[in-house]
């Protein structure tokens, strides 16, 4: 998805009904983030999408955590990583993921479990509107560390102008 790019209606192939597809396009791209499009296994008995580190994402996989049950009108995130890489998806429901790389910001909403946002390091991140019953899926590349944290987002934007300028 471009992020600004507004999200799209289809046409289904069945006559007489309409197909509301709001997938973001899976070369979008923004703020240092991309989307990329995870294999299906597509089956009647349901789908499946397989995550491999290296394979699908530029990282092993050191850590997955997930967030749920987040109320109507909560927020999550509001920090960068120093070093960690992430790969971020809507396994279930929507929502949005407002990403920040110090000069530019990009707002891309996931709202299908094949598709995961990469978020490089450095990158300042908010997530928000959240649908009910949505889980938001972690991949991280590394283990949890409170200081790869930055938490003060002035202190992001002095590490990032001396990552950029290095
Ligand atoms: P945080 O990363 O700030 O959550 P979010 O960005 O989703 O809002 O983490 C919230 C709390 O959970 C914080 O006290 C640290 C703790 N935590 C762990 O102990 N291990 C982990 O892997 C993660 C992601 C968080």
């Amino acid at each position: 998805m471009t992020p600004s790019t507004p999200l799209r209606e289809r046409r289904s192939g069945l006559p007489g009904r309409r197909a509301t597809d709001w997938n973001p396009p899976p070369e979008g791209n923004g703020a240092g983030c991309r989307v990329l499009d995870l294999p299906r296994i597509t089956d009647p008995r349901g789908n499946l999408t397989v995550i491999e580190g290296v394979a699908q994402v530029p990282f092993d996989i050191a850590r997955v955590y997930y967030l749920y049950d987040v109320p109507g009108g909560e927020s999550r995130g509001g920090h960068a990583h120093r070093d960690l890489q992430q790969l971020i998806v809507a396994a279930a429901g929507s929502f949005d993921v407002i990403v920040d790389d110090g000069t530019e910001t990009a707002r891309f909403h996931l709202n299908r479990s094949y598709y995961g946002l990469l978020v490089p390091r450095l990158t300042w991140r908010e997530l928000g509107n959240f649908s009910s019953g949505s889980v938001c899926l972690v991949l991280a590349s590394h283990r949890y560390e409170e200081d790869d944290y930055f938490r003060d987002y002035d202190d992001f934007l002095v590490a990032r102008a001396q990552a950029d300028t290095a």
